[in-house]
């Protein structure tokens, strides 16, 4: 099933593996191979799935996030290399990492695929790269047979607001509106309130 986040034209390449037929990009997550997408006027994004050579670029990225998103510990991020990795995908120009997502497919509830950590490089953002990263969940999370992705933020993250909203997502209703932003009140934990939104995989 297609993704109905709408995405740039995919310009796909295999990389990484002695595979000369271009695949699409779900094949690709399912596979774990690397893939390659234009973005910023034709320029190549590599995205990869997280890989343990990665985490410490990875770590510094997530460090930029501030004051919304904040690193882990490095054996959280060796965690997700190696048992999340095909709905942890990075995006790369060359050898610099400038986006990842972290996210999660869920036990308790198989459906869902909880996205934990959304990061574009400050100096790469407004790119597409978001777009794309959650793109390859989206599409990884819909062969599992997922029914949604779902994220939460802080409330007066206007601007993930806003890019949830572009890409899709809607803003679950909780019980205020604080600057246009529906918010759930102590949602992780007595005085962690969180705006959280949704996406149906069709
Ligand atoms: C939120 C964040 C992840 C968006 O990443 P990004 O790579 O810049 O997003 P994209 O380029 O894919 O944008 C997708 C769409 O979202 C909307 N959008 C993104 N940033 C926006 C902004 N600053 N103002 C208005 N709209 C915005 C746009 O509609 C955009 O599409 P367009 O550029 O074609 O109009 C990025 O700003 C970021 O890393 N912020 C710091 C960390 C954070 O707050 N993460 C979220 C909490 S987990």
């Amino acid at each position: 099933m297609r993704s109905s986040i709408p995405i740039p034209t995919w310009n796909i390449l295999v990389v990484g593996r002695s595979v000369t037929n271009a695949v699409d990009p779900a094949t690709a997550v399912e596979h774990l191979i690397n893939y390659v997408m234009t973005f910023d006027r034709g320029r190549n994004m590599i995205i990869t799935p997280l890989r343990v050579p990665l985490i410490p670029a990875v770590e510094h990225l997530i460090g930029l996030g501030a004051p919304y998103v904040w690193p882990r510990t490095s054996s959280d991020y060796w965690l997700y290399a190696e048992l999340f990795s095909s709905t942890c995908p990075v995006a790369m120009d060359n050898d610099d990492v400038i986006g990842v997502v972290i996210a999660f497919r869920s036990q308790n509830k198989p459906d869902d695929v909880y996205v934990q950590d959304v990061m574009s490089h400050p100096d790469h953002r407004r790119r597409g790269i978001a777009r794309a990263l959650l793109d390859t969940v989206h599409q990884r999370a819909s062969t599992w047979g997922c029914h949604r992705l779902y994220l939460t933020s802080e409330p007066d993250n206007s601007t993930a607001h806003v890019t949830w909203l572009s890409l899709g997502f809607s803003n679950i209703r909780g019980d205020r509106i604080t600057n246009g932003v529906s918010v759930i009140s102590n949602y992780k934990g007595q005085g962690k309130d969180r705006a959280v939104y949704e996406l149906k995989i069709k």
